[in-house]
């Protein structure tokens, strides 16, 4: 089979390097791709946000007979829809479904409807009563931009104060563009044992009738080491997540997937794709932070590494709604990325400059932000690389990963130094 990913990122590189891997699969596109991409696969130059422009390639292009749609954008805009109109077959939600992450409003109507573990909140298109409710509240508060905002539209307040000034920025400033008309203002969540509470990122496959959990990872959204500094869009992640056992499984899968998918069916938006279950361990039960319709990035970086079982069966089963009948096996052991930034990420930064890779020794280099100049490999993003190395335990492959990242330069090169250290107490 042939088969295209639309994407740009560190994610889509993971998800070819893991499709590479299937006996079933003859020839691989991406639209449109880095340079990391382009060594196994064509990369398509077309704007994957023209709905019109994809369908025009795809029609011409009838050799190719399976398309992954993974970044947040095009699905919510209808991709997938706009595909199977002219009747190719896709993996990812369609625009309805694709509200779970497009819309925090009503992920939130939903989690509340459905009695899905998640924390209070209220939903405001009006600056005046969105303030009452902050001075009725108090602090600590959190505010949310209701659109995509990058994964920068998310405010943490510590007091009235700060959440009075984020609320005129968002709503008022339109720091956020469009994605701050409606405002969802929430209970900030302890942790159980950590401040703010601890972190698990669960993505898992559904066809809308059986819904299969992937290893756990953990990310790390700050920029610097120890979790300071401005939220990115990822600046590491590990696999397994410390805190994890069968029973916290047992307890997500009952209390928060089975019925998230139920409650997709019943509201006329089933999802069959990729769901991303960003989860809060707190003083009160694990909670849902954020759903994401698609795979995570850097999360797909340590979890894909993992997954014995052919990648392009899942997703044929997910299209067709027959997941039920495929055992998906993972190894044992874990994975660890640690992302490479240009200096300056997540504010300013250069793109250009160009990249010497060394030894890596048993890494995988996964390329997000790069591209090919002049015959040479260059940055050409904020996150620039991942490198990801399995290892028996988070440990072994965090040593291996931070040897590969002394081989690897350009100027200003930066990354965190610390991925993989966090929840060690469990
Ligand atoms: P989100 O974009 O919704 O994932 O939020 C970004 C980050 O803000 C999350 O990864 C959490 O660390 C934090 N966060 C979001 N909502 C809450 C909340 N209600 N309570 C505490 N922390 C939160
Ligand atoms: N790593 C967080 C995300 O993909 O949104």
């Amino acid at each position: 089979m042939n088969v295209l990913v639309i994407g740009n990122g560190g994610r889509e590189h993971a998800i070819l390097l893991a499709l590479k891997k299937s006996k079933r699969v003859e020839k691989l596109y991406c639209m449109k791709g880095n340079a990391g991409t382009s060594e196994i696969a064509e990369n398509v130059n077309v704007d994957f946000m023209n709905i019109d422009a994809v369908k025009e390639f795809a029609l011409a292009n009838p050799q190719i007979d399976y398309y992954v749609v993974t970044p947040d954008d095009p699905l919510s805009i209808g991709l997938v829809d706009a595909l199977e109109s002219i009747g190719k077959r896709c993996f990812g939600p369609n625009k309805a479904a694709a509200q779970i992450e497009a819309s925090k409003a009503f992920a939130k109507e939903l989690m509340h409807k459905y009695n899905i573990p998640t924390a209070k909140s209220a939903t405001f298109d009006n600056y005046g009563d969105a303030l009452d409710y902050i001075r009725k509240e108090g602090a600590p508060i959190v505010l949310k931009a209701d659109g995509l905002a990058l994964g920068k539209g998310v405010l943490i307040c510590d007091t009235v104060k700060q959440a009075e000034e984020g609320l005129k920025e968002i709503m008022l400033d339109k720091a956020f563009g469009s994605a701050g008309n409606k405002i969802v203002i929430e209970e900030c969540m302890q942790g159980l044992k950590y401040t703010p509470g601890e972190e698990v990122s669960v993505l898992a496959f559904t066809d809308g009738k059986t819904i299969v959990p992937m290893i756990t990872s953990c990310d790390h959204k700050r920029a610097n080491d120890g979790d300071k500094g401005l939220n990115t869009g990822g600046m590491g992640t590990f696999s397994p997540c410390p805190f994890w056992s069968k029973e916290l499984e047992k307890e997500v899968y009952e209390s928060i997937m089975l019925p998230t998918m139920k409650a997709m069916n019943a509201e006329g938006k089933t999802f069959k794709g990729c769901l991303y279950f960003g989860l809060m361990r707190t003083n009160k039960g694990m909670k849902v932070v954020e759903y994401n319709s698609r795979f995570g990035d850097p999360e797909t970086q340590v979890v894909l590494p993992m997954l014995k079982t052919d990648l392009l069966d899942i997703f044929e089963a997910v299209t067709d709604g027959r997941l039920a009948d495929i055992n998906i096996e993972w190894d044992d052991g874990a994975c660890v990325c640690v992302v490479l930034a240009s200096g300056g990420y997540p504010v300013h930064y250069q793109k250009g400059k160009e990249i010497t890779i060394g030894d890596v020794g048993e890494c995988t280099i996964v390329h997000a932000g790069t591209a090919i100049k002049d015959g040479k490999l260059v940055t050409n993003g904020g996150r620039v690389l991942n490198v990801v190395a399995k290892g028996k335990d988070v440990d072994d492959a965090r040593k291996k990963a931070y040897a590969a990242v002394k081989n690897i330069s350009w100027e200003g090169m930066t990354c965190r130094t610390d991925i993989g250290v966090k929840y060690r107490e469990g």
